[in-house]
């Protein structure tokens, strides 16, 4: 195996700790749903709460993909289907080049899995459970499609939970290749025998990288905050 020399700082700080509120928070999420059986039960206000933390980090996710450091930016890591295809084909043969960032099929995965959380978290805001609690939007709505919302609800829950199964198995795959994805989302320093394909110099100052950052923590946390005590 070559000695892979070449350190680079891909994910900063903001990236890591919001890729791990969002682990805690999704499955505190789907734990709150249970009604018996578990070891702790919970009222459907935790799970709403939860919701309003997951909206809030993905809209810091998406603010921080349009003007965040390099390698968080959507355009960094999106890439056309002709490229994606591509590296599906050198995946297949073994000659994938390695990213910085996210590579095409990942980048392409984050986008679903943020869709599928904004709209999981989104619908809930619609729902009432016929007892006690009614979701800070559900006067909004008739009770006709707050029930077709809530189909939708329980619909996008399987279906993230499926997309979470294939982005674990995606990081294990590239983590049986040596790559040590998981170690980058702690360390945020991913290691390279030789330059990944995607190197790409910063984006902005560190001082106008630290004001996007306020405005973008400032905006998730005013979604989240006004849910939260709405
Ligand atoms: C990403 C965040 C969320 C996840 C992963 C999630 C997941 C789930 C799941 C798995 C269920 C059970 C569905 C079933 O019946 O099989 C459920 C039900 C429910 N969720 Fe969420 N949810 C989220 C956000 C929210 C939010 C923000 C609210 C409200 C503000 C909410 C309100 C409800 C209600 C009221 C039910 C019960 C609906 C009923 O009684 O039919 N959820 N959720
Ligand atoms: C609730 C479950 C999870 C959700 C919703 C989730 C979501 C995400 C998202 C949105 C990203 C993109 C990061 C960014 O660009 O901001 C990401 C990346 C990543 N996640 Fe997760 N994740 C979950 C669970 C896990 C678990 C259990 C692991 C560990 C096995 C993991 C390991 C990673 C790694 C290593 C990356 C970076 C991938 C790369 O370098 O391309 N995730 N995840």
């Amino acid at each position: 195996m070559q000695k892979q020399t070449r350190r680079i700082a891909v994910w900063d700080v903001l990236i890591r700790l919001c890729h791990l509120a969002l682990l805690v928070a999704v499955a505190l999420a789907f734990y709150t749903t249970k009604t018996d059986g578990a070891p702790f039960l919970f009222p459907i206000e935790v799970h709403a709460q939860a919701g309003y933390v997951i909206l809030g980090l993905v809209v810091f996710r998406v603010l921080w993909g349009l003007v965040g450091s390099r390698y968080a930016r959507f355009s960094t890591f999106l890439y056309s289907p002709t490229r994606t295809t591509d590296y599906v084909r050198a995946l297949m043969k073994r000659q994938e080049p390695r990213y910085a960032s996210h590579n095409p099929l990942g980048g392409w995965m984050v986008v679903l899995l943020l869709l599928s959380l904004g709209f999981q978290a989104l619908s809930g805001l619609f729902l009432s459970d016929d007892i006690f609690f009614q979701g800070p939007l559900n006067g909004w709505v008739e009770r006709d499609l707050s029930r077709d919302l809530a189909r939708l609800h329980a619909l996008n829950s399987d279906l993230l939970l499926i997309l979470i199964g294939v982005h674990v198995a995606g990081v294990a795959l590239h983590g049986a290749k040596g790559e040590g994805l998981m170690a980058a989302m702690v360390t945020g320093v991913k290691r390279f025998a030789r330059p990944p394909v995607d190197e790409a110099p910063a984006v902005h100052s560190a001082t106008t990288q630290r004001l996007c950052a306020v405005g973008a923590l400032l905006v998730a946390a005013g979604v989240s905050g006004w849910l939260w005590f709405a």
